[in-house]
Parts: C-alpha cells; sequence; structure tokens
C-alpha cells in the first residue's frame, strides 16, 4: 500500500486528460468564525480558487454571493450546522466544490435545496473522513438539480450496496467522470452504469470489501477511456466482467486479489488497452510477466504495464519471488 493511497489526496484527470491536484499551499485561505446574514466573505483580490475553513453555524445563502469570479471552492475544517437553500452556489461563476467532513462536522443532510442555483456547477467533491460518528446524509434527490456536472467523486461516504438508488438523480447524460472511494462498497448491481453513456473515467476504488463484480456491468460503458479498480478485494475474475469496453485506454487494477489474468480476453474485450497496472496481486511476478509478454504481442499499442510491486530501473523479476 503506497501512502497516496491512504491519504484523501484529490488528484483528477481533467476533461482534457490532464491530471491536476485541486488545492496547492498557496491558495488564499479564507476564515471567519461565526457567521452572520447580511455579511457575505470578501476577497481582497481576484482569485479563481479559494479554500474556506474554520466556519460555525448557518451557512447563509448570501456568504458566497460577493466571490465573483471564483470558479474553485473548497470547504472544509467547518462547523457548518446548516446550508440554506443555495447558499452554496450563490456565486454564478463557481464551477468547483468540494465539500469536507470530517470527526468533529455536524449532522447535517445534503438534499437538492443544498444544491439548488448549482446549474452551472461542473465538479462536486464530496469527502467524508474515517467513519463519522454522525452520519451526513446525502439525501435520494441531492443531485436533481445539476444538470452540467461532469465529475462527481465521493469518498468515505458508506454506500455497501451500490444500485440504480444510489445514482439515480445525477444526469447521467453530462457525466464523465465517477468517483467511488472508500465508499465499503460489497455488492454491485448489474445495471449501475446502464446510461451512462458518455462516461470516460470510472473510480470504484479502496473498497475493501468488493471481491467480485457482476458480469456486463461496463457494457454500456463504451465511451470509457479509463477504469480504475486499485485497492478493492477483487478475487476470481472470469474477464467477461470486462466486455463493452471497447475504447479503454487505462486499466488499474492493482493492489487487489486477483489469481489469473486471461490475455485472449482482455485481448477481445479491451482492444484499444495502453496502459495496464496489476502491481500488486498474488500471482508470482515471472506468471504475471508470462501474461504481459503475451498480452503485448496480442496487442500493439499495450506500452505502458506496471506488474511489479516496485518497479525499479529494469521491470523484470530478478529481485521477486
Ligand atoms: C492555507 O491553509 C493551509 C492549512 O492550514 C496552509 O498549509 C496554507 O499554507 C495556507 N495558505 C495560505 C496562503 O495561507
Ligand atoms: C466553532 O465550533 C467549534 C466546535 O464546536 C469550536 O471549538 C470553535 O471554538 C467554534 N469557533 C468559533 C469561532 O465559534
Ligand atoms: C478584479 O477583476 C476585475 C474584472 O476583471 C477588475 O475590474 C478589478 O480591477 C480586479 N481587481 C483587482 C483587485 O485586481
Ligand atoms: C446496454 O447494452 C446492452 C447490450 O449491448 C443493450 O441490449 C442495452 O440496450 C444497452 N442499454 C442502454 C441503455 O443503452
Amino acid at each position: 500500500m503506497k501512502f497516496f493511497e491512504l491519504a484523501f489526496v484529490v488528484a483528477f484527470v481533467t476533461k482534457s486528460g490532464q491530471c491536476r491536484d485541486l488545492w496547492s499551499a498557496d491558495l488564499p485561505n479564507v476564515s471567519s468564525g461565526v457567521l452572520e446574514k447580511g455579511k457575505p466573505l470578501r476577497l481582497e483580490g481576484n482569485y479563481s480558487q479559494v479554500q474556506i475553513s474554520d466556519i460555525n453555524g448557518t451557512l447563509y445563502s448570501d456568504l458566497l454571493s460577493q466571490l465573483h469570479g471564483v470558479k474553485e471552492l473548497r470547504i472544509w475544517r467547518h462547523h457548518i450546522t446548516e446550508i440554506e437553500k443555495g447558499a452554496l452556489c450563490s456565486s454564478p461563476s463557481v464551477k468547483t466544490i468540494e465539500l469536507d467532513f470530517y470527526l468533529d462536522s455536524e449532522p447535517i443532510t445534503l438534499s437538492k435545496d443544498v444544491f439548488a442555483n448549482c446549474n452551472n456547477l461542473e465538479e462536486l467533491i464530496l469527502e467524508f473522513y474515517g467513519g463519522l460518528p454522525k452520519p451526513v446524509i446525502i439525501a435520494p434527490d441531492a443531485f436533481e438539480n445539476l444538470p452540467n456536472l461532469y465529475l462527481l467523486a465521493i469518498q468515505g461516504h458508506k454506500i455497501t450496496h451500490l444500485n440504480e438508488r444510489s445514482l439515480r438523480k445525477v444526469n447521467k447524460q453530462s457525466l464523465i467522470h465517477l468517483t467511488l472511494s472508500y465508499c465499503e462498497i460489497e455488492e454491485i448491481d448489474v445495471n449501475v452504469f446502464e446510461n451512462f453513456n458518455n462516461l470516460e473515467a470510472l473510480y470504484i476504488i479502496n473498497n475493501r470489501k468488493l471481491d467480485h463484480l457482476p458480469k456486463n456491468l461496463f457494457r454500456n460503458l463504451s465511451k470509457l477511456k479509463i477504469l480504475s479498480l486499485r485497492g478493492n478485494n477483487l478475487q476470481d475474475l472470469t474477464w467477461d466482467e470486462f466486455e463493452g469496453l471497447s475504447s479503454l485506454k487505462k486499466l488499474q487494477i492493482s493492489n487487489n486479489k486477483i489469481s489469473s489474468f486471461d490475455a485472449d480476453k482482455i485481448a477481445a474485450f479491451l482492444p484499444h488497452l495502453e496502459s495496464l497496472n496489476i502491481e500488486n496481486n498474488p500471482p508470482k511476478c515471472k506468471q504475471k510477466e508470462a501474461f504481459v509478454e503475451e498480452l503485448k504481442r496480442k496487442l500493439h499499442h499495450l506500452v505502458d504495464v506496471i506488474y511489479k510491486f516496485d518497479p525499479g530501473f529494469y521491470d523484470s523479476c530478478e529481485q521477486e519471488d
């Protein structure tokens, strides 16, 4: 296990395919203590990214209304007890919102009113740190009015059984990127992604009890380019699970318990695969190496394969097994 998989580091692959870290240290921090109605936050200077911390009480509907030009907003280390209708998106320029909850956060329900006015919102990141004693509830209608949402990332929120209800109000046509990490997913229904025809990146990661995938789970994801299933507990894959991923370029399936890899099926179902990570799965390094060689003979675009736990200068099995 690498450290960065334990920490909730927000790094996303954007529409243009670049990886970016959302929050760097030199961003302006706004801390304002107890909030008052009629006293919106103001910034000295023009910023496109702002992080707000240490705020207590009600997030009034006018609080963020003066953040002109701010596109990315992070609210963290807060003690918000209530969010007034439309408050989060009261600045129309905001396209990205990250909302973090901690052990000492107040219980709160994220309903569609919390996201009212968020018609322009494109990216929503919800992070829940380490088993909150007072649960934050994501209401079934929460994502109902987000017609332009293309990225949804939920980390640390218990889902257990991922089914149609879990995602039913998300706009399936606009969504391009979905991350569900540390969500304690154990079971996934076969039809969950059936209507997410435009999805290009899917991360179902760090769900330690997820040991199998239903066949046909991805069959309607013909535009998917990146699939990450790292850090689950996947075991007896038949590899038929991957049928339909005809555009997939990158598959990460490291840190699981997969005992066999089927080069014929992978080559048949993932004809455009360029990058594959299978490190930290039980087969011996030499077995993985043989599989990788066979797969590379069948898939000529496959150029980037990681199969050793700690690839050195030479990616061979000499130091292992
Ligand atoms: C913002 O807060 C973080 C965490 O406290 C700190 O590391 C960072 O240096 C702060 N940035 C500025 C510009 O003050
Ligand atoms: C905000 O709430 C926390 C937890 O209840 C408390 O420790 C802190 O002093 C409060 N801050 C202000 C400015 O009231
Ligand atoms: C912020 O941007 C606006 C519009 O681009 C400009 O009129 C204003 O002078 C800028 N303010 C500062 C403090 O740079
Ligand atoms: C999903 O794929 C299956 C098999 O290709 C097809 O029968 C079904 O109509 C597709 N569903 C949608 C919603 O596109």
